[in-house]
């Protein structure tokens, strides 16, 4: 029987609003990804897209889809997978694309880590992984989604020179992301100066959690990682 591992974060808030709930029902069956024993061991991201795309991108725990729908209609070229078990994110989003008409958008509504196993390598362009639970006490350290399996994954499911954008407003999960990334020697930190990792490219728009970090004072650091290329010999 299948293993089903523990999930810490939460699947529902408060009661969807009408509007809401029928966003989720029409639109959610035409571009959920669906990941059973056989779709996982056969997955190609690229094969979900029925336009012609040009690379892939995810986008783990994207919270209320602020970020995902702006890169989806500035890269119509690009097809863009979001994670996010967290239901009223989902219908938040798919309330977006439904009035974008948003057409490059498919999503796995469940957790990051059963999608990341089921990737293949190197079939991702640009990952993102933005405001994450910052999980602060130490004892609840193992449930940070940034660890060193997923570091790992993320190394794997990246396309040689691909990019990792990650963002936190939690220091101490900022050391961890840095420690744990650093140990990674495919992965290369791209910062050269502060401004670098203090501030967000024009390309890296706000998220509503950033909103509420800021709001209350707090700096979040946005760090950029590069895939290195794997006949690189100390890189695998
Ligand atoms: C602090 S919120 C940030 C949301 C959004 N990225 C933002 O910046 O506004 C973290 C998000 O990660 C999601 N999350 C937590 N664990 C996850 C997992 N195992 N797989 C995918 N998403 C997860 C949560 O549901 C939540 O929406």
């Amino acid at each position: 029987m299948e293993r089903r591992r523990q999930f810490y974060g939460r699947r529902h808030g408060h009661k969807l609003r009408a509007g809401r709930q029928a966003h989720l029902q029409n639109l959610l069956p035409d571009i959920a990804i669906e990941l059973t024993e056989s779709a996982r061991a056969t997955l190609v991201p690229a094969e979900l897209f029925s336009g012609s795309i040009r690379a892939v991108w995810l986008e783990i725990g994207f919270g209320g889809g602020e970020h995902l729908a702006w890169q989806a209609a500035a890269n119509p070229d690009i097809g863009i997978i979001g994670c996010e078990p967290f239901v009223n994110g989902v219908a938040a989003l798919c309330q977006k694309i439904d009035e974008d008409r948003l057409n490059n958008v498919r999503l796995y509504t469940d957790d990051a880590r059963v999608l990341l196993e089921a990737l293949p390598d190197a079939s991702i362009e640009r990952l993102f992984v933005l405001f994450p639970d910052p999980w602060p006490k130490k004892k609840h350290h193992k449930r940070r989604i940034i660890n060193p399996a997923t570091v790992g994954q993320f190394a794997r499911i990246l396309v040689d020179g691909g990019m990792l954008r990650v963002a936190t407003d939690d220091l101490s999960y900022a050391q961890w992301i840095l420690m744990h990334l650093g140990r990674t020697p495919a992965l290369e930190w791209t910062a050269r100066r502060a401004v670098d990792w203090a501030g967000r490219a024009d390309d890296w728009p706000g998220t509503r959690y950033e909103a509420k970090a800021l709001a209350a004072g707090r700096h979040p650091v946005y760090l950029t990682y590069k895939r290195g290329r794997r006949e690189h010999p100390e890189i695998s």
